[in-house]
Formats: C-alpha cells, structure tokens, sequence
C-alpha cells in the first residue's frame, strides 16, 4: 500500500492538461472507474493499477445513464472524504469527482454507446437500459483521462466482458485489465450496495456464494449439463427465504452463452434480491476443480 498526496479535480479541462503533461514526459496512466462508497475491492484495483503505472486516476461518479427511473440511484451511497482517504492509501494520484453537470452539460446524451448481444441477456434483461449508460460512460471517462491501463473488477462479471468487447470494436486505445473479487469473511462480494441491507438481509446474503459453491462442486465433479447446474444453485437459493432469486446461469465464460454443453471452463453468475437490494456474484468454474469453493478462512481474492 503506498500513501499518496491525492489531488480531487472536478473539471475535465484542468484534468486533461495534468494527464497531458504526464503522457508527454513519458509516463503512463493507470485509470480505475468506481462510482464511489469505496470499499477493498475497490481498493484492490487501486493498488493493482499503482503497482503497474506511473500515474494513477480514479474517478467517482454515479452515473445516471445506467440508473432507470425505478432504480437506486437517489439512494446509492455517497461518502467523498472516506473515499479520498481509501484512494490516497492505495496508490491514487487524481482523484475526478465531476458533476452531473460536467459530464453531462447538455442535460441529456444524443450519442449512446451500445454493445448489443453482450448487453442484451443476464443483468440486461432486468436492467435494458443499464450497460448503454455504462458503456456510454466509460467510453467518456477514457477518452477525457486516455490510460494506457484501465482496470476492472471480475465481480461485476458482464460489464467487464462488454467493456472488453466495445475497446476491441471501437480501436480504443487502452489495455483493458480484469481484476479479482474481493470478498467479506463469510464469501459475500464486497459491493458499495452491501451497506443498503439490513442485519438480517446482510446474513442471508451469503447464500450467493454458497450457490457458486455448489455449482462449482457439481461441475468440478465433472456435470457438465448447464440446466443441472442451475438447479442446483438454485435450490440453494430457495432454502433462503429473504432472497428473491433473479437469475443463476452457468456460462461459457467468453460469449457469456449457455452452451448445451458446458466446456472445462465456465463462469456461474448469480443475481438475487434481498429486501429492495439487488445484488450480483460469480465465479470461474472448472472440471476438476472442486476444491476451489469458498471456505470462511479465504478472505483474500476469489474468483
Ligand atoms: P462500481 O460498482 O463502483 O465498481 C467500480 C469497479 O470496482 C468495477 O470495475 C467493479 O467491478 C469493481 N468492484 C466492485 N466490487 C468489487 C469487488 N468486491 N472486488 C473487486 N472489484 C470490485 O462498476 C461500476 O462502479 C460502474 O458501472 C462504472 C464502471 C464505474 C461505470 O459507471
């Protein structure tokens, strides 16, 4: 971990003129995109960009195109001074804070991005309009901070996979790098929407990553049907009764489809509601590799 005397810039202009000067001297920009509450996973990605580049930006910014109407955004949590201090512990040079304002000045976007296919299934279907607006946004983050690295966690599994796709498709000139999940003691994901549960939703919570366990094991022992996998999480879902389960899938880990046929290689993806939260888990999964679940003495990155 190294301290860092973290500048906060609101504006693009001054930001771009810093990082400017930064790529002309030679050095390289590591940039990870977060929409604040900053938690260790968050931190993690921080560390991994600052071991790996000479200058580090993080931005902060709850980005109303990926919210529709009904969603969270009023509520999703803000705390900029804890923020700052997690950034300047882990390495970050700039902090961007803009404001709704700044990145969006015309009040509204004539110009989305959008990744279809890759958008389309999972969190897409009950969230349509969610990974346009992320696309958008991201796609406008790198090209006001231009990383050489941009770093993303694997915790959000499909916005890593769709970022991936809309770099490759647009030429956009940065390494795109997926990071592992970081987890609380008893396996749930770290997340900035971990603080929206109550006690006992908090406790339930953990059952998503007692169904990626299950699925693991099944398909470590070899099942290599997707239907069966899914059962079987989600019969772990249904023994908790304070989840409402959004979708368990088991996927090729690449098209995010589900072949008819799973390959050695999988990712399992689990959605679930607890109260007015929703939250999202995953995890690589693969034959013969049973002995990877989470166990409560694991508390450091996971896939
Ligand atoms: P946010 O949810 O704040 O996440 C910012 C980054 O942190 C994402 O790349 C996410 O995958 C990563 N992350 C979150 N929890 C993590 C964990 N437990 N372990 C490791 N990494 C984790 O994702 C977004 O913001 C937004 O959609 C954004 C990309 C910033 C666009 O608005």
């Amino acid at each position: 971990m190294s301290l860092t005397n973290v500048t906060t810039e609101t504006s693009i202009a001054p930001l771009r003129t810093k990082l400017d000067q930064c790529r002309a001297s030679g050095a390289t920009v590591g940039f990870v995109p977060t929409m604040g509450f900053l938690h260790d996973g968050h931190g993690s990605l921080m560390r991994t960009a600052s071991e790996r580049n000479d200058v580090v930006v993080a931005s902060i910014f709850v980005n109303p195109l990926q919210f529709a109407p009904n969603e969270d955004l009023d509520r999703y949590p803000r705390n900029l001074e804890g923020d700052t201090a997690i950034a300047a512990t882990n390495g970050v040079d700039h902090l961007f804070v803009p404001t709704v304002d700044e990145m969006y000045p015309q009040g509204n976007v004539l110009t989305n991005i959008s990744v279809s296919d890759l958008s389309e299934r999972w969190d897409g279907v009950s969230r349509p309009e969610h990974f346009g607006g992320v696309a958008t946004v991201v796609s406008k983050l790198f090209n006001i901070i231009g990383p050489c690295h941009a770093y993303f966690g694997e915790k959000d599994y499909q916005q890593l996979a769709i970022v991936r796709r809309m770099v490759t498709d647009l030429s956009i000139p940065v390494e795109v790098v997926g990071c592992p999940t970081l987890r609380e003691a008893d396996g749930l994901a770290m997340s900035s929407r971990n603080s929206l549960l109550t006690t006992e939703d908090r406790a339930a919570a953990v059952v998503l990553r007692r169904a990626l366990d299950r699925g693991m094991e099944l398909h470590g022992d070899g099942e290599t049907d997707p239907e069966r996998i899914v059962a079987a999480m989600t019969e772990v879902v249904s023994a908790e009764p304070r989840a409402r389960l959004d979708y368990a899938a088991a996927v090729d880990p690449t098209s995010i489809r589900v072949p008819e046929v799973l390959g050695a290689d999988a990712r399992l993806l689990i959605a679930a509601w607890f109260g007015t939260t929703r939250l999202i888990d995953n995890t690589a999964s693969t034959v013969g590799g049973a002995g990877q679940a989470f166990t409560e003495t694991q508390q450091s990155p996971t896939g």
